[in-house]
């Protein structure tokens, strides 16, 4: 059997094995009104991505399987602009947030709605890293800190987009030798697949020709209700990690390793995201604003090789109102979960919505924040004639 149809088979297993709900109560208060779409959602018009930027073509590639699922990508930050996927009533709901032009991508205030963002996404401490003796000095557009990849990252770059097929997008940048800082010039490839059976596949691929560090990921924001339809405080989540990777008040991991049992971090049992989101007492939920954490996930006994898509299931979410599931497999050994903390509803999203406070959640499967300044973290060096190649899935499917 193939990876995907064992997937598609394993699914109604993993639900019913992990998305029991142990919550003892919806969370309830002022933050957690929820407007969910009554009407089919419908994709953006593909004219309004057709533009030239920095010199180069961009467009809106649409993604089609035999499922009801169709997922719209553009060139742009390789972002995935629409995911639409039916919920218990066969509604087509729209889980990302993202906008209806390509021109609202590059002009409003960035939040890297669906993009792929690298060359390394997540922090890197003090914008440096030592590679074989030497140090590197990166932008610092967080704070003290580097942030996904600098000031024009791969998510504010044009990518070559070539449509494979009906289901199949794949999209290609050179990323020159110091650009944003970091050595050697790196070829990189993600491809986007919508199955027949709802699941969009990601998969990874880089080629340097000098030592350089990489971790890359894709950036969307879900809301299993809808775009723009209110507080994820009532998804449950179910996070396949006994342990994280604490952070200090600028989100820079210490370097240790600990479990999340007995921490607002405990995801084992499915749980309301928003049942713990403001226990400010623990500190790393004071210092990330609610969750904003990489998770180290569990791996099957005996699953030590990462990369290489060597699969894992590595979350479940549901939504409140709508029952739609997601599944996340990766072969990557974290995940960070980032509850939109920073999400202010200034953004106008699509179909006319807002990007509320805490109204979607990102889980980017990834290496650990830092890893270049931390030794003791899997390596994210990659050297010339290797190929990283790496899957995430991001599984569909209702309650
Ligand atoms: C996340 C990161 C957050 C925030 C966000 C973008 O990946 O963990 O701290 O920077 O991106 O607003």
């Amino acid at each position: 059997m193939n990876k995907l149809a064992f997937f598609s088979t394993a699914l109604v297993a993993v639900l019913f094995a992990s998305c029991g709900n142990n919550n003892p109560a919806p969370v309830t208060g002022s933050d957690t009104t929820v407007n969910p779409a009554t009407a089919a959602a419908v994709l953006p018009d593909t004219a309004a991505f057709h533009d030239i930027v920095d010199g180069q073509p961009t467009a809106l590639f649409i993604l089609k399987g035999k499922g009801q699922a169709t997922a719209a990508i553009t060139n742009y930050g390789a972002r995935l602009v629409s995911l639409l996927v039916p919920d218990k009533k066969g509604v087509l709901t729209d889980v990302v947030l993202g906008y209806d032009s390509v021109g609202k991508y590059i002009h409003q205030p960035d939040t890297y709605f669906g993009a792929i963002v690298g060359r390394y996404g997540n922090r890197i401490a003090k914008a440096k890293f030592k590679l074989n003796g030497k140090t590197y000095t990166l932008a610092t557009n967080d704070g003290p800190n580097h942030l996904h990849g600098g000031k024009k990252g791969f998510d504010a770059v044009v990518w070559t987009g070539h449509q494979l097929n009906d289901h199949a997008v794949e999209l290609t940048y050179q990323s020159k030798d110091g650009e944003e800082g970091y050595p050697g010039n790196l070829t990189v490839k993600v491809t986007y697949t919508l199955t027949d059976s709802n699941a969009l596949v990601v998969n990874y691929y880089a080629t340097t020709d000098k030592a350089t560090v990489l971790n890359i990921t894709n950036h969307s924001y879900f809301n299993l209700n809808g775009q723009g339809s209110g507080t994820i405080n009532n998804h449950t989540l179910m996070i396949n990690a006994d342990q994280y990777t604490p952070v200090d008040s600028t989100l820079i991991p210490t370097g240790k390793i600990e479990p999340v049992a007995g921490t607002p971090l405990d995801f084992r049992q499915p749980m309301y995201i928003g049942a713990r989101v403001n226990d400010t007492a623990n500190p790393q939920i004071k210092y990330g604003k609610g969750y904003d954490h990489n998770f180290v996930l569990n791996r099957a006994k005996g699953d030590t090789i990462i990369g290489g898509g060597n699969l894992a299931h590595a979350v479940t979410v549901q939504g409140d109102h709508s029952d739609i599931v997601l599944n996340v497999y990766t072969d990557q050994p974290g995940v960070q979960f980032y509850g939109g903390n920073f999400l202010k509803g200034t953004n106008p999203l699509k179909a006319g919505k807002r990007d509320d406070y805490r109204s979607a959640f990102c889980l980017e499967t990834q290496r650990f924040p830092d890893s270049p300044n931390e030794p003791s973290f899997p390596t994210t060096e990659l050297k010339p004639g290797e190929t990283f190649q790496s899957t995430t899935i991001f599984q569909f499917s209702t309650k």
